[in-house]
């Protein structure tokens, strides 16, 4: 090679002026992103993100029953594509969601506004948690526009319940999120095994992982303490000592277990959206659309409550023939890419919901790594949206059941003796031979 050809060749990249920009040349996915954020954190902290219930069998099963669907592409023209699409009756640049996540300023100090923030910008909706660590009012104050939905367990105590919605009525949430997965608390056995309490307790265990983690460290310790504000009203009694103690108090408490009567009351009392939040039961999909509740998230809480609870994936195409346009259905546990989406809503699903995903953007670099996992969604959609050769969410939902097949369909198939090409031998040549 000539001088000149090897100084074509040479290439030096200025170095990344923001966290952004950093986290873009680093990471590729949200694998990449995890990876950053178990750096980032103690490991006890990292555990309670990625942790499920007992053996951790709907966890696993979350994510692998997605690769359990191919897709069969079919060529056509995939001009003007776009993400857009719709949602409990308003916009969405592209059909995914930020689910609820408890205590989330403990993973970085920016918590639920960097992620209102970030969810805001790629105009999608967030689900801010009751047990989220800022109140609810301080999100919506941050983040006018932003389609907020709120997230609550069923409230028995009809006096309580009136006053929560009351608070989240003013406080500007369009849909609630109500939580049929939480009649108990998963036994996460991560939690048990590292000695986990949120807000976490400084044992000489902590204050060695903390050491070990500084940047976290300082974050947490010179940042508010971790509390659970949205609860101060319900919860008199002040502080708790760990999730599970609060899980305990509240069902325990005005929060007691509640069946469908209180749904309907609950229907009754909000006139907004309501998205039912944990059914994988084709019955119940059935009764929800009945008493007029808006949209399932079909979901087993991410397999952190109970486990061998079905996954999503492998209940999906029933709960769709169940729901029968009735209501909407959004997909939570295990979407992991943007490929990910895009097979649900091939399969009927009208949007997914992540969880740890941003979780790991937030651990890694606050808003600016929320909005990353963001981006590569988009960007992995319209990637998988053009090789399957679809232009909008529209043609996915109308096209979808053409361009997807279970592994299960396709090993009966090719299992299945081919037809002889010449189906009939006519009968005069039977005769001759
Ligand atoms: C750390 C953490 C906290 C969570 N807290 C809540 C919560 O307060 N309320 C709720 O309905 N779901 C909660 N979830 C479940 C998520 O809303 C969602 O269903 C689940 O994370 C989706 O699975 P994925 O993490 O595989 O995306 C939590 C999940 C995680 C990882």
């Amino acid at each position: 090679m000539k001088a000149k050809d090897i100084k074509a060749l040479v290439s030096v990249q200025p170095p990344a002026r923001t966290k952004a920009e950093r986290l873009g040349r680093r990471s590729f996915n949200v694998e990449d992103i995890r990876k950053q954020a178990a750096r980032r954190l103690p490991r006890s902290v990292f555990d309670y993100i990625e942790g499920g219930g007992e053996d951790e069998y709907s966890l696993r099963r979350n994510r692998d029953s997605f690769a359990d669907w191919s897709f069969l592409p079919q060529w056509g023209s995939v001009a003007d594509l776009s993400l857009e699409s719709t949602l409990l009756g308003g916009p969405v640049a592209m059909p995914l969601t930020l689910s609820p996540t408890g205590g989330t300023r403990l993973f970085h100090p920016q918590g639920e506004i960097a992620v209102a923030r970030a969810a805001r910008s790629a105009r999608v909706p967030y689900g801010l948690a009751h047990l989220s660590t800022t109140t609810m009012e301080d999100v919506s104050a941050a983040t006018p526009g932003l389609r907020r939905w709120f997230n609550m367990e069923p409230i028995g105590d009809r006096g309580l319940l009136d006053a929560v919605l009351e608070r989240v009525s003013r406080a500007g949430y369009e849909a609630l999120l109500l939580n049929v997965d939480c009649r108990g608390i998963g036994h996460r056995e991560r939690d048990y095994r590292n000695g986990f309490t949120a807000p976490p307790s400084i044992k000489p265990r902590t204050v060695v992982e903390g050491l070990l983690h500084p940047s976290w460290s300082l974050g947490f310790l010179l940042n508010d303490a971790i509390a659970f504000p949205n609860l101060d009203a319900e919860v008199p009694e002040g502080p708790l000592a760990s999730t599970p103690d609060m899980w305990r108090t509240l069902l325990a408490g005005s929060y007691e277990p509640t069946d469908w009567n209180d749904i309907e009351h609950l229907r009754s009392r909000w006139d907004g959206p309501i998205v039912l939040k944990g059914c994988v039961n084709p019955d119940d999909v059935d009764r929800a659309a009945g008493i007029g509740i808006d949209a399932i998230q079909v979901s087993n809480h991410g397999g952190r409550q109970l486990d061998h609870m079905a996954s999503p994936m492998d209940v999906l195409p029933e709960l769709v023939r169940r729901a029968d346009g009735r209501l909407e259905l959004i997909v939570d546990g295990g979407v992991r890419r943007g490929s990910d989406v895009i097979k649900a809503i091939a399969l009927g699903a009208d949007a997914c919901s992540i969880g740890r995903p941003y979780l790991y953007g937030l651990a890694a670099a606050g808003e600016a790594g929320v909005a990353h996992v963001l981006n590569l969604f988009a960007q992995e959609m319209e990637r998988t949206m053009t090789l399957l050769g679809v232009a909008s969410i529209a043609q996915l939902h109308a096209d979808g059941p053409a361009l997807i097949r279970h592994r299960a369909e396709m090993f009966e198939r090719s299992t299945t003796p081919a037809r002889p090409r010449i189906a009939a031998v006519p009968d005069e040549l039977r005769s001759r031979a």
